[in-house]
């Protein structure tokens, strides 16, 4: 018997973005901008930083395993404490709703190359993993109930998408949930939620909640948290409930809570990070689009532009970096020939753009776009 399962042994680890110091040494550079996990460029909110200054005076006591940001989202959004849970990141909590609900013969379902996170947990149950292909990269939600058997156990949509940025509306999703069968959880992970709200069709899983759907959201995007690991979810009492017996029992850590709710305290702060994505993401739309890279359509904080293979996204992603843009070439995710670029400040926008204009001229035979 070997001591770890062929299911384990075949992973790649998680691969975290390239990291800015890094980068920096390796080629000389003095300005490096990192646009490669869609972290918010203006940092975290000054209240949340505050908030987690204070609780530091409290660090030698255990965390109340979540209780008081519980409570805090049931009242920011008007539902029982018991609807409500929080984790170390929204993956802390994607991995225990895969401890929690899989056993050995379920299947998970979802769509070719879906965040990599979700695909990395999935496939470390050593469950058997089915995907459906993108249509016009977005999710086929058609498909995806017809694959539904009866071994299907969890459904992962994230909406919008990552890495393709793109969303399904509500009338998509709702006639997708009348075709899945109730004994199928549906996760619903809406780490982008904030840029897409507004939209008239986003389907927003706060106003009508079913009984086979867990949301997951995220302090780490919009709220400039990532780095103090905080998430959260709704589902109703009897997910809930399990969820909690297998989570740490100390997740999340008390200053990763506090800063949560600071978070949630400064809307101003989270108003100015939207405005800022949402003129972002028209710039690098438009003039990466004119240089003639194929960018899908957004309603994230990045945008994703397809190559002609992965020698030209690996050879425009090294070219990029050699100029101090970090951009996320996306072949863990399943999708070598494509890159994924987020939106900074404007400068780091602006040093994108004039970056990869120069580093497409420069890219040996030049790359063949669309
Ligand atoms: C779709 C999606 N879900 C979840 C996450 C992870 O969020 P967290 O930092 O809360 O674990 C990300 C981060 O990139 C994401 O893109």
């Amino acid at each position: 018997m070997p001591l770890v399962p062929p299911y384990i042994e075949s992973l790649r680890p998680y691969e975290p973005g390239r990291r800015i110091e890094e980068i920096r040494q390796r080629y000389g550079l003095k300005r490096v901008v990192k646009l490669a996990s869609n972290e918010n460029p203006l940092g975290p909110s000054p209240a949340s930083i505050e908030a987690m200054r204070r609780s530091l005076n409290g660090i030698h006591l255990y965390p109340d395993g979540g209780l008081e940001l519980r409570a805090r989202l049931a009242e920011e959004f008007e539902l029982k404490i018991d609807n409500v849970i929080t984790g170390s990141g929204s993956e802390g909590i994607m991995s225990n709703i895969i401890r929690a609900f899989l056993c050995d013969d379920d299947e998970v379902l979802t769509t070719e190359a879906a965040f990599v996170g979700f695909q990395v947990l999935a496939r470390s149950r050593g469950v058997r993993y089915r995907t459906v292909p993108y249509r016009s990269w977005r999710y086929d939600l058609e498909a995806l109930a017809a694959a539904v058997n009866e071994r299907t156990k969890i459904i992962y949509l994230a909406n919008p998408n990552n890495p393709t940025g793109t969303m399904f509306t509500r009338q998509e999703f709702d006639s997708f949930h009348r075709h899945v069968p109730e004994r199928v959880l549906i996760i619903l992970d809406e780490a982008y939620f904030e840029y897409a709200k507004d939209h008239p069709s986003y389907p927003d899983s706060m106003h009508y909640r079913w009984d086979n759907v867990i949301t997951l959201r995220t302090f780490s995007k919009v709220y400039g948290l990532a780095g103090a690991r905080i998430g959260y979810g709704f589902a109703r009492q009897e997910l809930i409930a399990n969820l909690l017996k297998v989570k740490l029992p100390f997740e999340p850590s008390t200053p990763a809570q506090a800063a949560a709710i600071g978070a949630l305290d400064d809307k101003e702060f989270l108003h100015q990070s939207l405005a800022l994505n949402a003129r972002g993401l028209r710039f690098l739309t438009a003039s990466l689009g004119e240089m003639g890279l194929d960018i899908v359509g957004s309603h994230a904080n990045f945008v994703m532009a397809a190559l002609a293979d992965g020698e030209q996204a690996a050879r425009l992603t090294e070219e990029l970096l050699k100029r101090g843009v970090i951009v996320r070439l996306l072949e863990a995710f399943g999708l070598p020939h494509c890159v994924r670029i987020s939106t900074g400040t404007e400068e780091d926008n602006e040093f994108c753009v004039e970056s990869m204009r120069t580093a497409l001229a420069a890219a040996e035979g030049g790359l063949c776009l669309k």
